[in-house]
């Protein structure tokens, strides 16, 4: 067992609903481990310019139903460059820090394994809505993105009904299609796009609106995921091609908000304290995971060296099931 006294947490990258849950967490679980426990603003540039402050069980009281991060997030570009990483593992011996929790997506594990590499004990948690981080088959934040998709698509749908077009709807995702394959199975679109396995050909998409509209659909859902390109083009040519009105719409950052689901709650909860129990038990340079129905941990190295692909079975369900 290491000598940890004293831990950091963080959240970096873009915010995700369930973020606060992990917080609450990891504060929870280190002070009834008798630790003392720092929150650590605006992600990294917190480290960099010193923007910590104590917390107590009362700094995370009323926060796991609120989205968002009370700790605040950032993209920092001066934990990319070496003299950023020093300097931020400097200044976390400078407050006492021994360990960090960093809740974030796969470029803030980079940032993890840096402050590892400098001395500082570091896990993280993967939050973020896009569910693609490899080593884990549940992202802090994917449900409630999804849900929150799917109540904007449903009301879209209401509209594009009343006017018989076709409305492209672009999903969040960054480069994977995992949102966009659950909205179009929810939604049950008529084509879903995932970056994956889109291969630029568009005919597909044409000729499955001009086939379901012989069969008497009158209004059409395109999921278009943001990793596959320009939802406001794609409209345009499926009006020009099939001769329906099209619009498109493009969801965007509200994906990211609103009071989590109960599944984030829940794994934000979980992931937090387990992270609190691997720098306690001596830990350094893990993210936790959740794979195969348990909690589990990885070697951020190799969490990092894995690759993930979209189900193919909820790719080809979506597509099949609107025929
Ligand atoms: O990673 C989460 C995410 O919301 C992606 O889906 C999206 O591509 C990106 O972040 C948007 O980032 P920003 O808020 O910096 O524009």
């Amino acid at each position: 067992m290491s000598e940890i006294k004293t831990i950091g947490v963080l959240t970096s990258g873009g915010d995700a609903p369930g973020m606060n849950a992990a917080i609450r967490a990891v504060v929870r679980a280190g002070l009834n481990n008798g630790l003392k426990v720092k929150g650590i603003h605006r992600g990294y540039l917190g480290l960099i310019e010193e923007d910590i402050s104590d917390m107590n069980t009362m700094s995370v009281s009323d926060i796991i139903h609120r989205g968002g991060t009370i700790l605040n997030s950032s993209r920092c570009l001066e934990m990319m460059k070496p003299e950023g990483q020093k300097l931020a593992a400097d200044n976390a011996r400078k407050a006492g820090i021994d360990g960090i929790v960093v809740i974030g997506g796969d470029g803030s594990f980079k940032g993890a394994q840096r402050l590892s590499e400098n001395g500082i004990n570091t896990i993280a948690i993967p939050g973020t809505i896009d569910l693609d981080i490899a080593c884990t088959e549940y992202t802090i934040g994917f449900d409630t993105a999804v849900n929150t998709a799917v109540e904007a698509i449903d009301k879209i749908r209401d509209t594009s009904a009343s006017h018989e077009r076709c409305s492209v709807i672009e999903v969040m995702g960054r480069t994977a299609g995992h949102i966009a394959l659950w909205c179009g199975i929810s939604s049950g679109a008529d084509f879903s796009m995932a970056p994956e396995r889109y291969d630029g050909d568009e005919s597909k998409i044409i000729d499955k609106i001009i086939n379901r509209r012989k069969v008497g659909k009158m209004h059409h859902i395109v999921i278009n995921a943001e990793g596959c390109g320009d939802s406001y083009g794609l409209a345009e040519r499926i009006e020009k091609a099939t001769g329906i009105e099209s619009r498109a719409n493009i969801i965007g950052h509200m994906q990211r908000g609103g009071n989590p689901t109960a599944r984030d709650r829940v794994y934000g909860s979980a992931f937090g304290a387990k992270a609190v129990d691997l720098l306690i038990a001596g830990m350094t340079n893990r993210v936790v995971a959740y794979k195969d129905g348990e909690f589990v941990d990885y070697d951020i190295d190799s969490a990092l060296s894995m690759t993930k692909d979209v189900d193919q079975l909820l790719y080809e369900l979506g597509n099949r099931l609107s025929r």
